[in-house]
Formats: structure tokens, sequence, C-alpha cells
């Protein structure tokens, strides 16, 4: 069974609790939020603040994606703000280890990101440390990009160093995922798939996320 986690970087900013419950209601199974510093990514998004803000609206759990530098100095205020699950980026530090063992002992899932050019095999020695893998699809920093097909040999290789562990680990793809893009991410072995535009701006999100899952069946 997939997991589609839609991204509240494609919803009204005005609006979010009301962004996030419409999620939910539409049969959302997690809540993506895209936290950037305007330095790991030439974008600048929300904080943990904003994250706190939303977390009464919605029981979804909190998927959330850190594209900032030195992520260990701010998980405890992302875990404070109701994540559920954190990812951060292999880029954006030195000891990924340690900071995926600081999020775990915190209480929350621990995920690492990889973006288009970083190869795959460089997570192998993380596999026993999180418990989802996010491979970007696109270059992270922006919503509404189209899906990058050469990155779905990293999904391959991610989903065959997991089989080949026999460990249980989630396998998310991010950016540019449609009803159309969403097969050949499954295909290659995602289970998790983030969808921003595809779900928030279109024009019944409910349909949208039906047409995701069945494009799995
Ligand atoms: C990009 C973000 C994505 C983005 C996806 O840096 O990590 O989560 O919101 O948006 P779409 O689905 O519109 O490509
Ligand atoms: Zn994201």
């Amino acid at each position: 069974m997939i997991k589609v986690s839609p991204s509240v970087l494609a919803a009204d900013f005005a609006n979010l609790g009301s962004e996030a419950k419409r999620a939910e209601e539409a049969g959302a199974d997690l809540l993506h939020l895209d936290v950037m510093d305007g330095v790991f990514v030439p974008n600048i998004s929300f904080g943990a603040k904003v994250i706190q803000s939303i977390r009464g609206y919605t029981r979804l759990p909190f998927d959330v994606h850190l594209m900032i530098t030195d992520p260990a100095r701010y998980i405890d205020d992302f875990v404070k703000a109701g994540a559920d699950l954190i990812t951060i980026h292999y880029e954006s530090c030195d000891d990924q280890i340690s900071v995926l063992k600081q999020i775990r002992s915190a209480g929350v899932k621990a995920s690492i990101s990889i973006k288009p050019a970083t190869p795959a095999f460089i997570l192998e020695p993380l596999l026993d440390y999180v418990d989802m893998v996010l491979v970007m699809t696109v270059e992270p920093g922006f919503g509404g990009q189209s899906f990058i097909p050469d990155t779905l040999e990293s999904v391959r290789s991610v989903s065959a160093m997991v089989k080949s562990r026999g460990l249980n680990i989630d396998i998310e793809v991010d950016g540019g995922i449609t009803a159309e893009t969403i097969r050949p991410a499954y295909d290659a072995g995602a289970n998790v798939f983030v969808a921003g535009t595809s779900v928030f701006r279109a024009d019944d999100a409910s349909a949208a996320i039906a047409a995701l899952r069945s494009a799995c069946v």
C-alpha cells in the first residue's frame, strides 16, 4: 500500500491550518512540510513556529523535510513543533549518523535524502540509522518542477540495498510526482510519494490523491 504525502509548499500559505485539514479529508497519509533556509537551497519557506501552528489542525503525521545547513542545531525545535518524521539531507552536514541518532533519540523517525546528483551508494553505511530514504526527483528548492527520470536509477539502487539487507525502510520520492510520473517511481521501488502541485493545486484534491493511488494498482 503506497502512502501519499501532500506538500504544503503548494498550499495556500494564508490558510495553512485549513489546507492541512483539506489534505487529511482528501485521503492523505502524511503531511509533507518543506523547510528551506535560503542557504542549502536558493529559497526560504518556513520554520518550526509555522509547523507548530498547523499541528492542531490535523491528525496526519508530519513528514518534515529539512533543506537547511547544519540541521543538528534545529532538530529539537522541529521535534517540539510536532514532527513525526524528520528528513535531513546527506549534503547538508558532515556527520549524518550523529544527526540521525539525535532524531531517533528524540522519539521521532529519521530519514536521509539525496539530491539528484548524489550517488545512492553513499547511503549504504547510513541504512541502519534510518526509517526512510528520500530520493529527490527534482533539484530541491522549489515546487512545480518536472520530474527527472534519471533519478529512478537511485530509487532502484536504494531499493536493491534495502532488500538485500532485509531492512524495513520506506523509500520516498519528492518532486514532480503526478498521476503519470508516479508509476515509474513505484516500479523502481518507492512507496511514499510527495505531491505538492498535483494535489494542492488540483480542482479536487481527493480525486487527485485517488488518481495517484490508482496509478499504482
Ligand atoms: C522541493 C520540495 C518538494 C516540493 C514538491 O524542494 O522538497 O517537496 O514541494 O512539489 P511538487 O510536487 O509541486 O513538485
Ligand atoms: Zn520536500
